[in-house]
């Protein structure tokens, strides 16, 4: 596969053309609009991989083809929906001072936002008939991104909660591939998660991470030593 020109650049990745128009490589970048810090591209990179077979070997689709390095993967080209999917369990961040729950609230069921992915307006919040009225996905495709966000969740919580970690909120996005198909793209990684220490409650950022199997030093660590038994780097 030959990498070829620059497409797009994030906070977190570079997005690659290749020579195959149906396949793109992502690069993680060290940095995340902050300093850099060494090596964390690369783990990124290996936790997504992870995450994202683990969520295909459940039934999900994802944009994941196969690790090319160890900051580059192959992905599929998806036309993006244009849409943050969040979902809560705990009530935390923007959702305390929106409906008024003190932090910390066990949600009875789920909760499912919807952002409008837009740099000029500010990613505003929307429900279900903004984004028809702005045609960003059928009624369809939102039916299907519901059910795998929940289930995304299903799948991950208790897999987190086997690491001593709550899994608070977190961020979806999904795109359509060439033949229509709705499948997760972007990243999965501790830095598109909100983390607490199931035990004490204790609000874990990807650097910070005590509880963990094998000495690991930071949640990413932590899930990589879970997923691979330790053969991660
Ligand atoms: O800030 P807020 O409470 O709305 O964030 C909800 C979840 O979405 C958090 O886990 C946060 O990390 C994630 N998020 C994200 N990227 C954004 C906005 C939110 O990963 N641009």
């Amino acid at each position: 596969m030959e990498k070829k020109q620059l497409l797009y650049e994030g906070r977190a990745k570079q997005v690659y053309a290749t020579n195959d128009p149906e396949l793109l490589i992502a690069a993680y970048k060290d940095s995340r609009g902050t300093a850099a810090v060494p090596g964390r591209g690369a783990v990124n990179n290996r936790v997504s991989v992870c995450l994202m077979q683990m969520l295909e070997r459940e039934g999900v689709p994802t944009h994941f083809v196969e690790q090319l390095s160890d900051r580059e993967t192959v992905i599929r080209r998806a036309h993006m929906v244009p849409l943050k999917i969040v979902v809560r369990n705990v009530a935390a961040g923007s959702l305390c001072p929106r409906i008024g729950l003190p932090e910390g609230t066990r949600l009875h069921a789920a909760i499912l936002e919807y952002y409008y992915r837009s740099a000029s307006l500010g990613d505003p919040m929307i429900n279900r008939y903004h984004a028809f009225e702005l045609e960003l996905c059928t009624p369809e495709e939102l039916a299907v991104i519901d059910r795998y966000a929940f289930r995304i969740n299903d799948i991950l919580k208790p897999f987190l909660r086997g690491l001593g970690v709550d899994l608070i909120d977190f961020k979806l996005e999904f795109g359509r591939l060439s033949d229509g198909t709705i499948v997760l793209a972007d990243e999965i990684t501790p830095d598109t998660c909100r983390l607490w220490d199931a035990e004490t409650g204790e609000k874990l950022d990807r650097d910070r991470f005590r509880r963990d199997p094998g000495g690991a030093k930071d949640v990413s660590e932590a899930i990589l030593h879970r997923m691979t038994g330790g053969n991660f780097m």
